[in-house]
């Protein structure tokens, strides 16, 4: 699979028809692949709808939950406990009472530090994927959930950071983030995270114009760079859609 040259931009009127897209293209994934499925989930606000509607009525029993496996593409550095903790959202969200514990993989925060962290969490998925190293022609994930910070970082990649360049490891600490919260992070790199037949970003609301605008000015921003091997989706609403761009 090559990458096309530009991620593809689709348009939503409002957050929650954005939420609902997002859900549609999630399952689209998974009726794609009659195997083993590999999602991996993302932090921060952003996907807290999509999350509602996979839990809800509309989504929850379509989903064949004995053959999803949930991954995070990157970690606060906290406890479980910890409302920050990326996993634990999406857990509270929709994993709880529909996803068997076993197919749910969280990056440990209880190592010694992010850096253990990042190496563990690398080594089960080199198991699960059945090797250390990446095939181009068979993708680590079936679908990757994405986010942009104002900053344009996406996972815990953030501008100029070592990470960002990081070419060998799948997983690696972050010491200190760039933007709130500042604490230490666990991330997927640039290659792991392009391992996937989709990437698929979203940017909702009037908060996320400004860094969209510099994204599609083409600033070669983290969020930019972030490609997966097969298809990159931007779905944006309105809202977020800086004058002058078209779906
Ligand atoms: C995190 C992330 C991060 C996030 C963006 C957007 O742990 O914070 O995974 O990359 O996706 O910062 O965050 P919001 O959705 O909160 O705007």
């Amino acid at each position: 699979m090559a990458p096309a040259d530009r991620p593809q931009l689709i348009v939503a009127t409002d957050a929650d028809a954005l939420a609902r897209m997002a859900a549609e293209r999630v399952m689209a994934q998974i009726s794609a692949n009659p195997g083993r499925i590999a999602i991996c989930l993302t932090g921060g606000s952003s996907p807290a709808l999509l999350y509602r509607q996979l839990g809800s009525d509309a989504y929850r029993d379509k989903i064949p939950w004995a053959r999803v496996h949930w991954f995070i593409g990157d970690e606060r550095f906290v406890a479980e406990s910890d409302p920050l903790n990326n996993m634990t959202v999406a857990r509270e969200i929709f994993l709880n009472h529909n996803a068997p514990p076993a197919n749910i993989h969280p990056i440990p925060t209880t190592t010694e530090g992010p850096d253990a962290s990042a190496e563990a969490y690398a080594r089960e998925l080199q198991s699960f994927y059945g090797a250390a190293d990446l095939d181009p022609a068979r993708p680590l994930f079936d679908l990757v959930l994405m986010g942009a910070g104002p900053d344009g970082h996406t996972a815990s990649l953030f501008p100029d950071y070592p990470a960002l360049d990081e070419t060998e490891h799948w997983v690696v600490g972050v010491p200190k983030a760039n933007v709130a919260p500042f604490v230490p992070r666990v991330t997927l790199t640039l290659p792991a995270l392009a391992s996937c037949r989709e990437m698929l970003f979203e940017m909702a609301g009037p908060p996320k114009r400004a860094i969209l605008t510099r994204l599609l000015n083409g600033e070669n921003l983290p969020a930019l760079r972030a490609r997966s091997m097969g298809e990159t989706v931007w779905l944006v609403d309105e809202a977020a859609l800086p004058e002058g761009f078209g779906g």
